[in-house]
């Protein structure tokens, strides 16, 4: 473990000790810097579908007192839905808890509390617009959301997919939609964090461009926590399977950086993930800290909830016998 300067010292965490002892405010945590070369282990599949669906895919995670909670989509007769897991508090609990069938789908899913107005935001994809939200005040409950409100309503061009796979983040004084388009392209639209719940209208920038293969889907943006410094991953095609490659900015509204961005040192892949059950790391979530509009993680203790699969498995993409699996950074 790398920790910064500040409070690596021995003398730092004796002051730290110290301070918490006597009631004071203890030194801020340790902060670490993201690596540029990962290395993870992975879990093997923490959950099979209930029976007589295909996959579990796209996941999205919030801590919720202590436990874990997930949404994701899943497959059932090759038609995308979406559900949520019952509460588990070990990820090895995961497979035991009861898989939740959402009665209006929220394909591809984007859990957070947004802190401002006291609500929590499920955003997806596949609604009545080209983005939606659903409010609810127990995200606990997959059925106990509201009907889909306009998050985003333009279109883009040069993507026979449409708009595909947003995630929503704030900073003090915005939030923001990212998404992608299976083109090579990632999107950006913002709006004034008073404004939201609501929609980003109907315009969007675009915020990195390269191949189809390299800038596929599943793009995710989070805040590094006690730094000025955000994560973008996105999921790419390579020629090993799916695989994530991962850009910095020092403002949600400012240009990406490549970090860990080729399949043979990726931020996440075959090369590195350690598992040994799935070629594919695909769409999923990095574990924040959390469960608010920050979207902050940890990098000094880093985790990927994603989607893998057998690696013979094949057939129609959307038959694909997804399922979750966990990555722990190395250090
Ligand atoms: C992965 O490594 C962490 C330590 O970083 C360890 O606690 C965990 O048990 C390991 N998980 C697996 C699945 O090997």
């Amino acid at each position: 473990m790398k920790l910064s300067q500040t409070s690596a010292s021995p003398v730092a965490a004796g002051l730290a000790l110290l301070a918490s002892a006597a009631g004071v405010a203890a030194a801020p945590a340790a902060t670490c810097d993201l690596p540029t070369t990962y290395k993870w282990n992975s879990t093997g599949a923490l959950a099979q579908p209930k029976n007589g669906w295909t996959s579990l895919k796209d996941f999205t995670h919030v801590p919720y007192n202590g436990q874990h909670l997930v949404y994701g989509s899943m497959v059932s007769g090759g038609s995308y839905g979406s559900m949520n897991f019952g509460l588990f508090t070990d990820w090895n609990g995961m497979g035991s808890v009861s898989q939740n069938k959402m009665s209006q789908a929220a394909v591809a899913p984007t859990l957070f509390y947004f802190a401002p107005k006291k609500v929590w935001i499920l955003a997806h994809q596949w609604g009545p617009t080209s983005f939606s939200y659903r409010t609810s005040s127990d995200p606990t409950n997959p059925n106990g959301w509201s009907s889909p409100q306009p998050l985003f309503t333009g279109t883009i061009s040069g993507s026979s997919t449409g708009v595909i796979d947003q995630t929503v983040i704030g900073d003090d004084t915005n939030m923001y939609l990212f998404f992608a388009g299976d083109n090579g392209k990632i999107y950006r639209a913002s709006m004034p964090i008073g404004n939201f719940p609501g929609s980003f209208g109907s315009s969007s920038t675009v915020v990195m461009s390269d191949s189809t293969n390299n800038l596929f889907e599943a793009v995710q943006v989070y805040k590094l926590q006690g730094q000025t410094k955000y994560l973008m991953i996105v999921e790419a095609i390579g020629s090993q399977g799916r695989y994530f490659r991962s850009f910095t900015a020092t403002s949600l509204g400012g240009s990406w950086t490549p970090n860990a961005a080729t399949e043979s040192s990726p931020f996440a892949g075959k090369a590195n993930s350690g598992a040994t059950w799935t070629n594919d790391i695909s769409h999923g979530d990095l574990i924040r800290v959390t469960n608010d509009q920050t979207m902050t993680v940890d990098p000094c203790n880093l985790q990927l909830l994603y989607q893998g699969r057998a690696p013979n498995s094949g057939g129609s993409y959307n038959n694909l016998p997804y399922r979750p699996g966990l990555l722990t950074l190395q250090r």
